[in-house]
């Protein structure tokens, strides 16, 4: 395990302000900072970082706690890994002996240099005499890439053998459960013996933006099927976090990138000079990657192949871009059906030209909302009217949606006053389905089945309550630390109601007992994020409450009187909890707006 000494060091090195500063964009809201929330999508900041106690809490999603756990999430790494990447990111080297292994009992950089050996030989089959000679010629004479190209992209082929990776990796010292968790071999059902999992295929390394293999995309050299295999999910990947050729696109992609479907076309693009090009995985894009999108650039033009599946995919990722606040365009291609082969007809200068004219995302889906109907006939004007109109009102840009209407109205020939009626109307009853929707979905998460944290808080909620005071007391001052751990309060593990509320017990007690005392940048061993989350908003709760912080401290009494006197005679307000972190939140917020 590494030592207490470093990881306090970790801690002291890696100023929070700045860590989260590098991944979040920050403003300052009185003593606290306040961004957008990298952890869910949300348009107004609820995403706190508290510089006096070292730590960050969502008031939307939960997320919360130190400059450790804000990696474990953003990173998507367990404790260790995030102690490893902090200490990176400081200079810091940490000496150890043995690594812990992962829920898959492989550790991460374990899979990492099995995904580069593996690497390797591919590389190598490829340019081997024998065994890569079709893969080469498919390449190069078919596909039309230059060896630069390959070289760069790290190119390979996988043989047309059974066994051929399997033995290789086996004489490096790989076993077979480390093979098939990496999901380089699948199991044989029969015989229980290993086999390559990618046969007969090109094979494209997806490496992420530290340099790691993380996964591979394997593609057949003919029309069989399935087209390509991909690595599925493993200790060391998640498709939906991860972009093809990011590694590249990152130096040079601060103003805009090029999404597009295929690994092939990203290939093209980067070597006939687009580097801003990514691909998703094989998979339609995911918020997450929505998210890295809006870390790294401004704007994104999508161009997806020009087939109706492509041109579907597209209005998905308008969606998802757009609510991260990237500046979202569509390049429709005349004339190709992909990227690719748009450059091999037409060339680079043509893609130039068209990327230029790319049309914004309002644009394509006016587009295709009007496509489908025949304007010609009264009635379907109504019905685009109708449709344009509630497009129009997700946008969450006034100018936007005034320019939207404007457009749309000459389109449609009706008048703009009355689009901005409808838009208006279609506005007020998607923000009421909203708030029904936030206030369900609040209301679930503090009952007990919807607390998937402290699924038995609701046994007995005014206790679950008291448990919660108490730790976040512990939590904030060492007296009531060091006297609950000594035993002089009378107070023990067993007089806990909630198993979440008895573990958080616990582990403070033998902290506060242990050698060096307690230090809330051990809790990642003994939580996982989620929980770690649920601890700084215990110790947040009772801080903002304790604080002679005045304005905070009133509007809680003021919400909390006005919700005791409506539910008078119930004594256990399942609610109060909920009340006073919206009123906090409300706080926090009218306070950002000064
Ligand atoms: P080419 O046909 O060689 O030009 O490949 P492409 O990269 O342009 O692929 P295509 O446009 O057909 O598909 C886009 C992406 O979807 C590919 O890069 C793969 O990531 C993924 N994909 C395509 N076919 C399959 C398949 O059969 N299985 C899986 N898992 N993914 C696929
Ligand atoms: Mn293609």
């Amino acid at each position: 395990m590494i030592s207490r000494d470093i990881i306090d060091e970790i801690v002291y090195r890696n100023d929070i302000e700045q860590v989260i500063g590098s991944y979040v964009t920050l403003k300052r809201a009185g003593s606290n900072m306040n961004g957008l929330c990298p952890f869910h999508n949300e348009k107004t900041p609820s995403f706190t970082v508290f510089p006096a106690t070292k730590s960050f809490y969502c008031f939307g999603c939960g997320a919360g706690g130190d400059v450790i756990s804000f990696i474990m999430r953003e990173e998507n790494l367990d404790y260790v890994d995030a102690l490893e990447f902090l200490a990176a990111r400081a200079g810091i080297t940490i000496p150890h002996d043995n690594e812990p292994p992962d829920e898959h009992g492989i550790p991460r950089k374990r899979v990492y240099e099995m995904n580069l050996a593996a690497a390797r030989f591919f590389r190598e089959c490829l340019s081997d005499e024998k065994y890569g000679k079709e893969a080469m010629s498919y390449l190069t004479e078919k596909r039309q890439l230059s060896m630069a190209t390959i070289r760069h992209f790290g190119l390979g082929c996988s043989p047309d053998s059974g066994w051929a990776l399997t033995n290789h990796m086996k004489r490096l010292g790989f076993s077979d459960e480390e093979l098939s968790a990496g999901f380089l071999c699948g199991i044989g059902k029969n015989s229980g013996k290993p086999y390559d999992y990618f046969r007969n295929r090109v094979i494209f390394p997806i490496i992420d933006t530290t340099g790691n293999v993380v996964a591979f995309g394997g593609r057949v050299l003919d029309d069989s099927k399935p087209k390509y295999l991909n690595t599925s999910d493993t200790p060391a990947f998640k498709k939906s976090k991860h972009l093809f050729a990011l590694n590249f696109a990152r130096r040079c992609c601060s103003e805009r990138m090029i999404l597009c479907e295929g690994y092939m076309d990203v290939i093209a693009l980067h070597a006939a000079g687009f580097e801003n090009a990514v691909a998703t995985l094989g998979t339609a894009i995911t918020s997450e990657q929505a998210r890295i999108f809006a870390k790294y650039t401004k704007q994104v033009v999508i161009c997806y192949d020009s087939d109706n599946a492509g041109q579907t995919a597209a209005q998905k990722a308008i969606r998802l871009l757009g609510e991260v606040g990237v500046d979202v365009r569509v390049l429709k291609l005349e004339g190709a059906k992909d990227p690719d082969e748009y450059i091999k007809k037409f060339g680079a200068d043509a893609f130039r030209r068209a990327l230029e004219g790319g049309i914004s995302g309002f644009d394509f889906k006016l587009g295709s909302i009007i496509s489908q109907y025949n304007l010609a006939l009264a009635e379907d004007v109504i019905k685009a009217s109708g449709a344009v109109c509630s497009m129009i009102a997700a946008m969450p840009s006034q100018v936007e949606r005034d320019i939207g209407i404007r457009k749309a109205s000459e389109i449609l020939r009706v008048s703009p006053e009355a689009m901005q009626n409808d838009v208006e109307h279609a506005r007020r009853r998607m923000r009421s389905a909203e708030k029904k929707r936030e206030s369900e979905e609040a209301q679930r998460s503090i009952r007990s089945f919807g607390d998937r944290v402290n699924t038995d808080a609701a046994k007995n909620i005014r206790a679950s309550r008291a448990e919660e005071t108490l730790l976040g007391l512990m939590l904030i001052y060492d007296e009531f630390r060091a006297e609950a751990a000594s035993g002089a309060v009378g107070l023990s593990a067993d007089d806990f109601v909630t198993s979440l509320g008895r573990r958080i017990f616990e582990a403070l007690c033998e902290l506060e007992r242990s050698e060096r005392g307690f230090s809330k940048a051990m809790l990642g061993e003994y939580f996982n994020i989620d929980e770690l989350g649920r601890i700084e908003k215990i110790e947040q709760e009772r801080r903002a409450l304790a604080r002679n912080d005045k304005e905070v401290f009133l509007a809680s009494i003021d919400s909390l009187k006005k919700e005791s006197g409506k539910s008078e005679g119930n004594s256990s307000d399942p609610f109060a909890d909920l009340r006073r972190m919206q009123a906090l939140h409300k706080q926090a917020k009218e306070k950002k707006n000064v």
